[in-house]
């Protein structure tokens, strides 16, 4: 019910930002209070429902959103669940002492840090973004929070694009909403 309302809200748009590539966009999911409140209840649902096959059991100490638009999702699902939130940021945004991780993209290589301080040893960790493509950047990210010490229980998505098999390079199993061919 709600993952065929969520998908009817998603728009694509072809050959952005280059020919060849279709973009599928969130935004317009969070233009409308209710299909937003429907998105973040389906994303805690999962992961406090210990009724649904595969929804982790553990408690869950930080969800861990990529820059940028996990930034949109994993405050909201941090607070509703009373976990920490921790950004993963393109390098240079974050002060302090920070740990980075390096990653390949479709052209050469990026890379993203995250705040030294911000994940704890033994803490369980939550990851959360938009859309998982090849899986790069989502990679990068765990092993930051392995880098601290911390356990990812599951990568979170609102969209996979299956054919990138992008789950495959994870170390934690991943949960998406939209399964997009
Ligand atoms: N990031 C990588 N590929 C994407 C796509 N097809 N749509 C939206 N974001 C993306």
């Amino acid at each position: 019910m709600d993952i065929e309302y969520i998908k009817s809200q998603l728009t694509s748009h072809p050959d952005f930002p280059k020919k060849g590539i279709v973009f599928l966009d969130i935004f317009p999911l969070l233009r409308n209070p209710i299909t937003f409140e429907t998105l973040i209840t389906h994303f805690v649902h999962h992961l406090t429902s210990h009724t649904i096959p595969g929804s982790p059991s553990k408690k869950i100490d930080a969800v861990v959103g990529l820059d940028a638009r996990g930034f949109l999702l994993g405050p909201i699902i941090a607070l509703r669940l009373g976990a920490a939130f921790v950004p993963v940021r393109k390098p240079g945004k974050l002060p302090g002492k920070c740990v980075s991780a390096s990653y390949e993209k479709e052209y050469g290589t990026d890379s993203f840090e995250m705040q030294a301080d911000a994940i704890q040893p033994g803490q369980s960790v939550i990851v959360v973004d938009d859309l998982i493509a090849t899986g790069g950047s989502a990679k990068a990210a765990g092993e930051l929070i392995a880098k601290q010490g911390g356990k990812t229980l599951e990568y979170l998505f609102v969209v996979e694009l299956l054919f990138l098999k992008g789950a495959d390079k994870l170390d934690a199993p991943i949960y998406s909403i939209v399964k997009s061919e």
